[in-house]
């Protein structure tokens, strides 16, 4: 039997020029929402799908992420000499999640790329990639279900999400084919952020993968494609082609609650979702907001 898979990739070395200047000093996978960084809600995700050694492949201000899952011991102890055992309870948490490592990427140069720095941790296994900033709601199962099917295909397993038409020109767009599951599909082609209008269907790829190790050698092989990146879609596509390489690809279709936090419009929905969902905040803000939207 094959080994269980344990290790999770989380790609944080973006520029994230969409959220500037907030992003000036910090990596947008540590902005906040709520009261805990976008990032440790994805640890949290792969620790719960059973992986936890975790690898964070950093860019610059590398520090804050590194530093949010280590400890702080002045911190610590100040808390404990002033008895705040919950608050202290709080702040552990993320130093105990997982395993972590960490990997530096250099230059942003596409998130292929950024895959391919994890090369030397993985070696040769399948792994999880999960995007650092884009959070999926810990009520809807997705990743637990990919490793599932990737664990009966032994190929490559992307996450799909059905947007609107008009948004597919933002995303890695798959085509695809129906297989007897209503939540897989074959993938049979990738293109990403298609022009409006050429799309191939309304299946958006978003941010969480199983891949098989031959993608390494893909993406070593991948020339910079769209904005001179090394995209990762390109080598899938490659993987997608030929099912003798690992496999083939298939799609494991999300129909649960997802937040695109490199977003501004996303990160603000999902504040505002999580927020009202919470025992400890919901029941003052669900009214606020009532009264708050009432007044628009
Ligand atoms: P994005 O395209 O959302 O990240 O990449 P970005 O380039 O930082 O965003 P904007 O458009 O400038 O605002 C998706 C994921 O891949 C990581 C990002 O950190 C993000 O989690 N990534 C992207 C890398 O790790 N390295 C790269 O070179 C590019």
């Amino acid at each position: 039997m094959a080994k269980p898979l344990s290790k999770a990739v989380i790609p944080a070395a973006g520029l994230g020029t969409r959220f500037l200047p907030a992003t000036k000093a910090m990596p947008k996978e540590m902005l906040p929402v709520v009261d805990k960084p976008a990032i440790q809600y994805v640890v949290e995700e792969a620790v719960d799908a059973g992986l936890s050694d975790v690898l964070v492949v950093t860019g610059r201000n590398k520090t804050a992420i590194d530093n949010h899952f280590d400890r702080v011991y002045e911190l610590e102890s100040t808390l404990e000499q002033k008895g705040k055992g919950e608050m202290l309870r709080v702040v552990n948490e993320s130093t105990a999640l997982a395993d972590m490592h960490y990997v530096r990427q250099g230059d942003p140069l596409g998130l292929g790329h950024a895959v391919l720095r994890a090369r030397m941790h993985v070696g040769n296994e399948p792994f999880a990639v999960l995007l650092g900033d884009d959070i999926i709601d810990a009520r809807d199962e997705l990743l637990k279900r990919m490793l599932e099917v990737t664990e009966a295909k032994g190929a490559t397993v992307i996450a799909l999400m059905e947007v609107d038409p008009s948004m597919t020109h933002l995303y890695g767009v798959a085509s695809v084919e129906a297989t007897d599951e209503d939540d897989v599909v074959k993938v049979t082609g990738l293109v990403e952020k298609p022009e409006q209008g050429s799309q191939p269907s309304n299946l958006a790829v978003i941010g969480r993968y199983v891949l098989q190790p031959e993608v390494f050698d893909i993406l070593e092989k991948t020339p910079p494609g769209k904005g001179g990146e090394i995209q990762l879609t390109d080598a899938l596509l490659t993987l997608a082609d030929d099912d003798s390489i690992a496999g083939g690809v298939y799609g494991v279709v999300f129909r649960g609650r997802r937040y695109d936090t490199g977003d501004k419009l996303d990160y603000i929905k999902a504040i505002v979702q999580l927020a009202t969902d919470r025992s400890d905040l919901g029941p003052d803000l669900r009214p606020w907001l009532k009264d708050f939207v009432a007044g628009l």
